[in-house]
């Protein structure tokens, strides 16, 4: 069997036209730094290493990818040439066949970089690059052609003449180089252009020119190899990626009504049937079950929905959603709360770090925040936990079958009791016992003829 490549990963750019205090690679694209997506599918070509090559931000680089990579500091990043130079002494014997690859290109997919490396493999070059002709090709490196159509070299748009700039087909940035080859190329590279920079694209002229073979393969589908150098090319990566996803989940069986008003991040689940309306952004790591019907414009972060939930319009963040549960509109379920099968959230009403039971129900204007409520029981509208001192939460309990008065204050810590009743308007400060009606409030005055007793006294206007 072949020897698997060694991969190498650039990623030690600051990414100027991103202007941002964060490296380029780790802008996310639908929930994901662009590097860590890069890195997903270059483990899934199980590469003999993974070398990564870090310098800007080098140390939030480490910390947001993590520990399982070689990670290769370029101190000064004098260009692509010059960082792919910093990993020639970590290289080992069986290091023979490198996959170089710019850290800014997370569309590419596991099959394009397979059917690349078979290409390689099959030609027996010295070195193979992706190209491309997207629509645009400013920006790009212009890959220069003899008159035969082989690939004499790569020049840089800064670098380019007028008729070079006229060149549709450019560089991708993914590369692979016999390693022996590349390293002497590599000697001879100056920094002499616009930039300043050592350019890899250089080494490929310079390849060619002492006689070796250098193979282009052309992509058919450019958005795969699209560079991220700015915020607008980000926001073109989100849309392709956004579009991956949303084909991918209605391959899946499940509906998008409108997918391009639909975000879904890279590693929410849904199951068959669910119905998505438009608006609606899933998020992290939630898991939406079977026949759902979600939106319009809900945000459902890091929560676990069962089956047959409808929610409408609501914000839901680290969640358990029962089946049968209904939420919204308006809702705002906050972390530790967990909505039991059919149970009924309604209309602007927050629940946080609340276990709402079976068969419950919080139609109306409501906050729960810390109680634990039973099954069956009905909370009247504004109804609402004191649940904080001031310095520190506390518990409302509520048993199975309970029925809430309408505007019913909970002064934590506070039970009410089965099948207890409060009084609409109550401050609720001590325990209810079960079946019993708990109520708090002043009787009732009503002043006889107030009102033409006021007009009097205002000179007769009403
Ligand atoms: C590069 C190519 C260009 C190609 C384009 C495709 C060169 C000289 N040009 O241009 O031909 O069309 O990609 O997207 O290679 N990096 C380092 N150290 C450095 C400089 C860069 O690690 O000193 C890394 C960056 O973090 C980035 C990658 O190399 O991930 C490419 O650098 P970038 O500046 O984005 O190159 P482009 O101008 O896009
Ligand atoms: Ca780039």
């Amino acid at each position: 069997m072949e020897n698997p490549l060694s991969v190498i990963v650039l990623a030690a750019g600051e990414g100027v036209r991103m202007r941002s205090g964060l490296p380029k690679v780790l802008h996310r694209l639908c929930g994901k730094p662009m590097l860590r997506i890069l890195l997903d599918t270059l483990e899934g070509l199980s590469p003999r290493r993974l070398l990564l090559v870090i310098g800007h931000g080098a140390d939030m680089v480490k910390e947001t990818i993590g520990p399982g990579y070689e990670y290769i500091l370029q101190e000064e990043q004098l260009g692509t040439g010059h960082a792919v130079m910093v990993t020639e002494k970590f290289l080992e014997p069986d290091d023979v066949n490198l996959l170089i690859m710019a850290g800014d290109v997370p569309l590419v997919t596991k099959d394009t970089l397979e059917g690349f490396t078979r290409f390689f493999l099959e030609k027996r070059g010295d070195a193979a690059l992706i190209t491309m002709e997207p629509e645009d090709p400013s920006g790009y490196g212009r890959i220069l052609r003899d008159s035969s159509g082989e690939v004499r070299g790569i020049v840089e748009e800064e670098d380019a003449s007028r008729e070079e700039i006229a060149i549709k087909e450019v560089n991708a940035s993914i590369y692979i180089f016999r390693r022996e080859a590349l390293f002497r190329c590599l000697r001879h590279i100056g920094r002499d252009n616009r930039k300043g920079e050592y350019y890899l694209t250089d080494a490929i002229r310079e390849l060619v020119k002492g006689g070796g073979k250098v193979l282009a393969w052309k992509s058919t589908d450019p958005t795969e190899v699209l560079g991220i150098n700015s915020r607008d090319q980000l926001a073109e990566a989100v849309r392709i990626m956004q579009k991956r996803i949303n084909q991918h989940w209605m391959s899946q069986g499940v509906t998008i009504v409108d997918p391009r008003q639909t975000y879904i991040e890279m590693d929410v689940q849904i199951e068959r049937d669910t119905i998505i309306h438009p608006f609606t952004f899933l998020k992290g790591s939630t898991k939406i079950g079977e026949a759902c019907e979600i939106g319009p414009f809900c945000r459902i972060q890091n929560s676990i929905l069962g089956k047959d939930v409808v929610v409408e319009e609501s914000v839901i963040r680290e969640c358990v959603i029962d089946e049968g549960a209904r939420i919204g509109p308006y809702a705002s379920l906050r972390p530790g709360t967990h909505v039991s099968s059919r149970a009924k959230v309604g209309t602007f009403v927050e629940l946080k770090n609340t276990q709402l039971g079976r068969g419950s129900k919080v139609p109306h204007l409501s906050y729960m925040g810390d109680a634990l409520i039973g099954e069956d029981v009905n909370i009247g509208a504004g109804s609402i936990t004191c649940n904080y001192d001031g310095v520190s939460k506390h518990q409302t309990v509520i048993e199975d079958e309970a029925f809430i008065g309408s505007d019913t204050m909970f002064i934590a810590p506070v039970r009410i009791g089965k099948g207890a009743v409060t009084g609409a308007g109550s401050a609720i400060t001590k325990d209810v016992p079960p079946e019993s009606l708990g109520v708090e409030r002043a009787e009732q005055r009503n002043i006889k003829d107030w009102r033409k007793r006021r007009s009097g006294e205002q000179g007769g206007k009403r």
